[in-house]
Formats: structure tokens, sequence, C-alpha cells
């Protein structure tokens, strides 16, 4: 377990009690204490999740990785739609969290690790690719080097064709981070959410380069999509 792990631990090492319900509350105050982790208020709404599943054929899907799981909606929905051959790794960094998603899913494969180690945990279940990794991490607030780490180990375990998907609640702020990384970056927009967000579909990485990562009028950063014509922005289907 690495050392940002502890943080998440109380003073006898074991995971905070959790909460019942669907864990929105646990959620909620997981956001009041480390808001930066954490990244939203509320999980992610059916819609966010629909957006995000949007497009993948999960006949054909032999591994799908899911980084910071929360409290699980995308979790839930993984579980519905895969096929039985289809190997679901859900990663989450925080043990209440963590052990909220085991009680909540007996049987799957929750790890409760850091998406950085994300090499090792796929190396210690003899995974070898992945066809879709589903990212609800802060990554813009993660240190570049880790930031990195995770989009090229996601790069490399990903199958051709593949995708890595972010999930965002400041919609396109941003693109930018990501096109730094990969080729083909598709926005979609999802308004039904709390907050309204969206969805980064990533395709085609190609290492980082030396672009900005952020906008340079981070302010105007929703309204100024349309310099982006080539990708453009889909309105999810909500
Ligand atoms: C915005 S929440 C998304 C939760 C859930 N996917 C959803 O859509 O509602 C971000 C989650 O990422 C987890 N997280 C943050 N940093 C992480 C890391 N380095 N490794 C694994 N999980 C992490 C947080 O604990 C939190 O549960």
């Amino acid at each position: 377990m690495t050392k940002r792990n502890d943080m998440f631990s109380n003073d006898s090492g074991q995971p905070r009690v959790s909460s019942p319900g669907d864990g929105r509350w646990l959620f909620f105050t997981k956001f009041l204490k480390r808001g930066k982790v954490i990244a939203s208020f509320a999980p992610s709404s059916r819609f966010m999740v629909r957006t995000l599943l949007k497009g993948i054929d999960f006949e054909k899907c032999r591994c799908i990785v899911e980084l910071g799981a929360g409290t699980g909606p995308i979790t839930q929905e993984l579980i519905r739609r895969a096929s039985p051959t289809c190997r679901l790794v859900i990663v989450e960094i925080d043990p209440d969290l963590a052990a909220h998603l085991r009680r909540r899913f007996p049987g799957v494969d929750v790890v409760e690790a850091d998406a950085a180690d994300l090499d090792h945990i796929l190396d210690e279940r003899g995974i070898d690719r992945v066809d879709h990794i589903l990212s609800g991490l802060p990554l813009p607030s993660i240190p570049e080097e880790v930031r990195e780490r995770i989009l090229d180990v996601a790069a490399r375990r990903l199958i051709e064709g593949g995708s890595f998907r972010q999930l965002t609640v400041m919609p396109l702020v941003y693109y930018r981070l990501y096109r730094r990384y990969f080729q083909a970056v598709r926005f979609k927009f999802v308004p039904l959410n709390l907050p309204p967000g969206g969805v980064y579909v990533c395709q085609e990485f190609h290492g980082p380069t030396g672009r900005r990562a952020t906008p340079r009028r981070r302010r105007w950063g929703f309204w100024r999509w349309q310099r982006f014509p080539r990708h453009g922005v889909d309105r999810a289907d909500t």
C-alpha cells in the first residue's frame, strides 16, 4: 500500500466505518474531508454513467478497469452490462469507499490501491491487456509525474481500439490536458449530473507533448469549445 493510502485510515489502521444506503452520505462526508481527492460532492448520475459507457461493445470486452470507483455507480452498471467472461478490476484508494464497494458488490474484484500502481495491480492478476479504462480520478489535481505514470500505463495496457474514458465535473476545461496525451479526444457533455459534467473519450495515446496542460484563459474554458472543431462536442444522449 502506498503512503497516500495512509491518509484514509483511522488511528488503528482500520478503514473507517461506512454509512448505510448507496453511499451518498459517505461520499459527501468524504468530499467535505478530502475535497481534492474526491473531487465531486455527489456520485455520478445515471446519465453520466450511461454516457461514459456509451459505445462500448460489452460482448467483445475481455477486461475493463475502473479507477476511482467511489461508491460504485459505474461499477453497478458495469456488472449489469459486462458479459460473464469479462474481467472487471475496480480500483479505489480510500479504504472506507473500498470497503463500501466490497459490501455492495460481493465477489467483485475491488482493489484498495493507488491507481498509480496499475501496472502492479494488473501484473498480480496476470492481466496483460485491457479493453477500456474508465476513470473517475481527479486527474488534473494529481501531481504531474503521477498523472503521467497513470496515463502511460493505461496507454501501454490498452488493446488497439481500446479507450481511456475520463469523467469530469468541469466541462471541457481540461480538454487540452487530454490532448497532450491522446491523438483522438472527444468530449461528451452531460448536463444531467450534479454538478453538470461530461466525459472525455480518449484514444490513440501519443505520450505527453510539450503543449500547455491547461487553457490560458481558464474562466472561458466552457465557452471555448468552438476552438476544437476537429473533435467537437457531442451533446450526451441523456
Ligand atoms: C470524483 S470521485 C468518482 C467516484 C465514482 N467513480 C463516481 O463516478 O461517482 C473520485 C474517486 O477517485 C478516488 N481516487 C482519488 N485518487 C485516487 C487514486 N490515486 N487511486 C485510486 N482512486 C483514487 C477517490 O477516492 C474517489 O472515490
